[in-house]
């Protein structure tokens, strides 16, 4: 790029960067979309002139191959527009999904179709004259069994559906046994439901969930890309242990059934001589184990490509049995090189108003449902999480807070003492009614090592984004940037500093500022889709005690 356009495009991206999280949290809702493009324009310029170069017909035709692999119709794309499929009469189309349910008539037989693209089932209308009524007769189409369904499209004579199929032609693809089958019309339970984790996203609450999930990953991308983010790829596996909180599940090859799949025995663990577990025989030559958080990782990158997110799995074998917590989940940590602790609040508020903007126009349907069958309300309370500004407040003034209310909580409250789940829920639910809350400015001694000590010296700059009914939604901090502070925390907390040597080279070539946060991501649709227990959240749960399917 030449002269005065690049001079112009840098000056309005410094302008980008400097301001890009400072909006009051009111505006960046709207706002974020347009900074998203703007930072495509002038970031990512050469990108954007080889799309926009590309002729009209070459993208159509690319179109059409990329769509050759699916030639199957999905039910939203008839359902899903603005007229409810009223543009598809007369059309003829196939149909292929899941019975929910098939009810015969003496002169039409009614079956609803259901295929998982949308909430919305296909109402079926068949009478005896259509190729394949004998699969009725016989009593092949039930509930849970496949079928294909070739059919026209006509205006609904139902109240419920502005269309439905006039069949022509049915094919039972796979049966289903209705005495066994165990999804019936009738509502289950959560728990049960988890039983059966295989077969329930066939339910609507569980299609809905992994329909809104799926969107908030997209989301997520869609934000991070679109404000000048490199998503990085963290380790699964690392030696170290990011939050110092030895909740860490090993993974080691000392353990291994014989050839012959004899069961193990312990005698066969190798010991030093002073009957430690001789972990120099293991596959990495040292004690490794699933990661805890892609934070130190994601550090690394920032320190060099200035801002990056990780996205992956997460594992934590810490023994809570409750509905927040899995030992199994995904996590979302963005970094920000020459950023502060303002900075990251502004990028999480902004994330997360994003991302809740995203659902509430993108899965309409789905969100109609949540308000109606699981949380009543929650499409009103999300439009705040978007249009209101979040509160902020220091831990000192929320403990403040907490010891002036007066209520009777389980746990104590005290300068210096972690905030529980309860004083978390009692501040967002009661005080600020409902409005997600940032907490900053913790007590060091309950916070990581890596959190950049505040000039009071007894507190870091960290943030817990607080919500209603979850408690903490993200977790964060600026990170100690300076050298000699860091090793003064590891030594005081015996940590080996050896072992993060990598870490500290951070600080030794080229320290800069920098600060990131953590959100969970199953939390976050719990958040988004008012559903109860963080199980049901995730395809398939990992909890104590549970890792099945
Ligand atoms: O607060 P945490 O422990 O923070 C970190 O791991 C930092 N390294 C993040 C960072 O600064 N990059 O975890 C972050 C979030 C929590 O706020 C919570 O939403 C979620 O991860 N989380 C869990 N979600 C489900 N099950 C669990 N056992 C979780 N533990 C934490
Ligand atoms: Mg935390």
């Amino acid at each position: 790029m030449a002269g005065a356009a690049a001079a112009v495009t840098r000056r309005a991206a410094t302008l980008l960067l400097s301001s890009r999280f400072r909006t009051p949290a009111s505006r960046v809702a709207s706002l974020i979309p347009i900074v998203g493009a703007s930072n495509r324009r002038f970031l990512c310029a050469s990108s954007v002139s080889a799309r926009t170069a590309e002729p009209a017909e070459a993208a159509s035709q690319l179109g059409e191959t990329v769509k050759d692999f699916r030639k199957r119709l999905r039910i939203d794309e008839v359902k899903g527009g603005p007229d409810q499929g009223l543009d598809w009469v007369g059309k003829d189309l196939t149909v292929r999904g899941w019975v929910r349910t098939c009810r015969v008539q003496s002169s039409v037989t009614f079956i609803e179709v259901n295929d998982g693209s949308c909430l919305s089932n296909m109402q079926c209308v068949m009478t005896s004259d259509a190729e394949g009524y004998d699969q009725i007769e016989s009593g092949a189409v039930t509930t849970g069994a496949s079928i294909l369904i070739v059919g026209t499209v006509v205006p609904s004579q139902g109240a419920k559906q502005k269309i439905e199929l006039k069949v022509t032609r049915l094919v039972v693809i796979g049966r289903s046994d209705t005495t066994t089958y165990p999804i019936q019309k009738k509502r289950a339970t959560r728990e049960f439901l988890r039983s059966i984790a295989h077969l329930r996203p066939r339910t609507n609450t569980f299609s809905a969930v992994t329909r809104v999930r799926n969107a908030l990953a997209y989301a997520t991308h869609k934000f991070f890309q679109e404000n000048g983010f490199v998503w990085v790829s963290s380790p699964i596996i690392t030696a170290s242990d990011c939050e110092g909180a030895g909740e860490q599940f090993y993974v080691t090859t000392l353990i291994q059934n014989d050839t012959e799949g004899n069961n193990f025995n312990v005698s066969k663990i190798p010991t030093t001589k002073d009957g430690k577990i001789d972990w120099s025989q293991d596959f990495f030559g040292k004690p490794a184990f699933l990661t805890v958080s892609g934070q130190l990782n994601g550090e690394t990158y920032a320190c060099a490509l200035s801002d990056i997110y990780t996205f992956g799995p997460t594992f934590r074998a810490e023994n809570s049995n409750t509905s927040r917590h899995l030992a199994e989940f995904w996590m979302i940590e963005p970094e920000l090189a020459f950023a502060d602790l303002n900075d990251d609040m502004a990028c999480a508020t902004a994330y997360l108003q994003y991302v809740v903007k995203y659902v509430l126009e993108n899965c309409k349907e789905d969100m109609e449902f949540f308000n109606t069958w699981i949380e009543k309300g929650i499409i009103n309370r999300l439009n705040d999480v978007v249009e209101k500004s979040f509160v902020q407040l220091s831990y000192t003034d929320a403990i403040d807070l907490l010891v002036k209310s007066k209520k009777k909580f389980e746990f104590p409250v005290k300068w210096g003492l972690d905030l529980q789940s309860e004083h978390e829920r009692y501040i967002t639910e009661q005080v600020f009614g409902g409005s997600p809350v940032i907490i900053r400015d913790y007590p060091k001694e309950i916070k990581a090592f890596y959190m950049r000590q505040n000039d009071d010296e007894k507190t870091v700059a960290a943030m817990d984004l607080l919500v209603p009914r979850i408690g903490e939604l993200i977790g964060g901090s600026q990170r100690e940037e300076r050298l000699d502070y860091l090793e003064a925390r590891l030594e005081e907390l015996n940590l080996n500093k050896e072992s993060y040597w990598w870490y500290l080279d951070l600080r030794r070539f080229g320290s800069v500022p920098h600060a990131g946060f953590g959100l969970g991501f199953e939390r976050l649709v719990q958040f988004a889709t008012g559903i109860e227990n963080i199980r049901d959240a995730i395809p398939f749960p990992r909890t104590p005690g549970s890792a099945d399917f």
